[in-house]
């Protein structure tokens, strides 16, 4: 049997792993069931992109608003009516707790009449078989799949199903849903789906969809790898107008959005993970008229995504602005700049920089600067016994790192005489094995002495822990290097103070004086 907890912490982001935590704490405390639904576990299975976590409790989330915040979760939208909070979890992570429900659809175009259920009811209503599985995260039953729709075949087959006959009646934005997700996967509709698509689409049912899922489905595009595909084919199926009337392709900035994708996917490829999204928002209506933004902005739930799209320009020009200041002045300086930086602005001022010297610092500190960390001398420094487990080590590879940024360390030779000062004591020698009386007549003894077997050598190069690259960090400029010379200079040697005994007084204090003489002298 499938091991889905194992999958679920090798699929998901470390942050993402920690709000799962967090969050099954949290519903725990409260006595409350708690599952993994919807999309999170289908890409969890699939191995696609997980965008954001879908939580399920039976009960009533609202109630859990004050214990996530206490948690470090931030609130960023609820829907009272479905009892539902949009959460943002510690770096990041998205997420949304429904309340398991069922959805009874009185009148098409109309809201259905909610009710509080359990887990297996809630499955039964939603849209896509490979949307309707559960992961328990409950003690007893933690790692439990619930997939009464068979959606992990359906996985596995590749297709998108719907759950029965009326689910584009009942919920006509699942047409639009549909699309996207073929879209995104490449994947067909299952032929009796598609027979229902098609006759939904021909009987109009979209007229009816309710404008809470007009806005749901707007931002659902703001997380898509490939908005500009899914929105193509949702121009092509009649769904772009419906989100709204005035959108079309001509609408959207499509180089803009290509470049957005493509220098994003460059930034994830180099361990950061920014939130597109907003980006994203901003190229799909490029050109439309302010007041039909603003009207797009009020109909998304999530209004954190709202205001970083509202923001993102002003935010950029700030950000343009500094890069052009005495801020950046050097390379070092402008690394330090951006990496201090949200990853978000730096991806969206690298596509939209107006100003050329803008443009180039965003694209070396990219790329070609990235490179110079392959010039500290990360052998070396193992030699010089200048490895991670130095507490200073961070700050000293930082240094070097701004150094050769700024080409004042332009050779190797440069480099590791720069280096030297830092290089720690070597370790002392063992203390050489106490002789006790008995061993020392024993060995008085014995007709032939052993020699002793020596200790390891002092100062030998053991194998030091291989030096991480300094980690691109956002520290204040270094001070100058002679004062973190001074800060990690050598303690004397501990070889010099375990020599024979005291010297005899005298003769100590004769030197003792010697010693202080000429400083004494200078003074006056
Ligand atoms: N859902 C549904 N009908 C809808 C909207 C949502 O049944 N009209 C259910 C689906 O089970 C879906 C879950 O609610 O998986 C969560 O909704 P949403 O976050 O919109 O969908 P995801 O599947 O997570 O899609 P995405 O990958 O785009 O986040």
């Amino acid at each position: 049997m499938a091991d889905y907890i194992y999958t679920m912490e090798i699929r998901l982001t470390p942050d993402q792993l920690k709000g799962v935590g967090l969050v099954q704490d949290v519903a725990r405390a409260a006595g409350l069931n708690l599952y993994l639904t919807g999309g999170a576990i289908r890409d969890i299975i699939s191995g696609f992109t997980i965008r954001d976590l879908d939580f399920t409790v039976q009960g009533n989330p609202l109630k859990l608003q004050k214990e996530l915040e206490k948690a470090g979760a931030k609130i960023t939208a609820v829907e009272e009516d479905m009892r539902t909070i949009f959460i943002s979890l510690p770096g990041n992570a998205r997420a949304e707790i429904s309340m398991a429900r069922t959805e009874r659809f009185e009148k098409t175009g109309k809201p259905p009449l909610v009710t509080p259920a359990t887990i297996h009811e809630d499955l039964r209503r939603r849209d896509f078989t490979i949307n309707a599985m559960a992961l328990s995260l409950n003690e007893g039953s933690r790692g439990l799949l619930l997939d009464p729709f068979n959606g992990v075949a359906d996985l596995e087959t590749k297709v998108i199903r719907i759950l029965h006959n009326y689910s584009f009646l009942e919920d006509p934005s699942r047409l639009i849903r549909a699309t996207r997700f073929a879209a995104r996967f490449h994947w067909p509709l299952e032929e009796r789906t598609q027979a229902r698509y098609d006759s939904a689409k021909e009987g109009k049912y979209i007229d009816h969809i309710l404008r809470s899922s007009i806005g749901h489905e707007i931002a659902a595009l703001a997380h898509e790898d490939d908005p500009l595909h899914v929105v193509k084919m949702l121009e092509k199926e009649g769904w772009l107008e419906v989100l709204h009337d005035h959108w079309t392709l001509a609408k959207v900035d499509t180089n803009g959005i290509t470049q957005l994708m493509k220098t994003r996917q460059q930034m994830v490829d180099m361990g950061y993970s920014p939130d597109a999204g907003p980006a994203v928002m901003y190229f799909l209506t490029s050109h439309f008229s302010e007041k039909d933004i603003s009207d797009i902005q009020k109909s998304i739930p999530r209004k954190d995504l709202v205001e970083a799209w509202r923001d993102i320009e002003d935010h950029a020009k700030e950000l343009a602005k500094r890069l052009m200041g005495k801020e950046a002045a050097t390379p070092s300086r402008t690394w330090q700049l951006l990496s201090s930086a949200r990853a978000e602005m730096v991806l969206f001022l690298a596509v939209t920089a107006k100003q050329q010297a803008v443009e180039q610092k965003i694209k070396n500190y990219l790329t070609k600067w990235r490179q110079v960390q392959q010039k500290i001398p990360l052998p070396e420094m193992t030699e010089l016994l200048i490895t991670p487990q130095l507490p200073e080590y961070p700050k000293i590879a930082n240094d070097v790192f701004m150094l050769l940024l700024d080409g004042k360390l332009r050779s190797r030779t440069e480099t590791l005489k720069f280096l030297k000062p830092f290089a720690p004591p070597p370790p002392p020698p063992p203390p050489a094995p106490r002789r006790g009386r008995a061993a020392k007549a024993a060995a008085e003894a014995a007709p032939v002495a052993v020699p002793a077997k020596p200790g390891p050598k002092a100062g030998k190069k053991g194998k030091a822990a291989a030096a991480a690259v300094p980690a691109p960090s956002s520290a204040p400029p270094p001070p100058k290097a002679a004062k973190v010379a001074e800060k990690s200079k050598p303690a004397k040697p501990e070889a010099k103070s375990a020599k024979p005994a005291a010297k005899p007084a005298k003769k100590a204090a004769a030197k003792a004086a010697a010693k202080h003489a000429p400083a004494e002298k200078k003074k006056r």
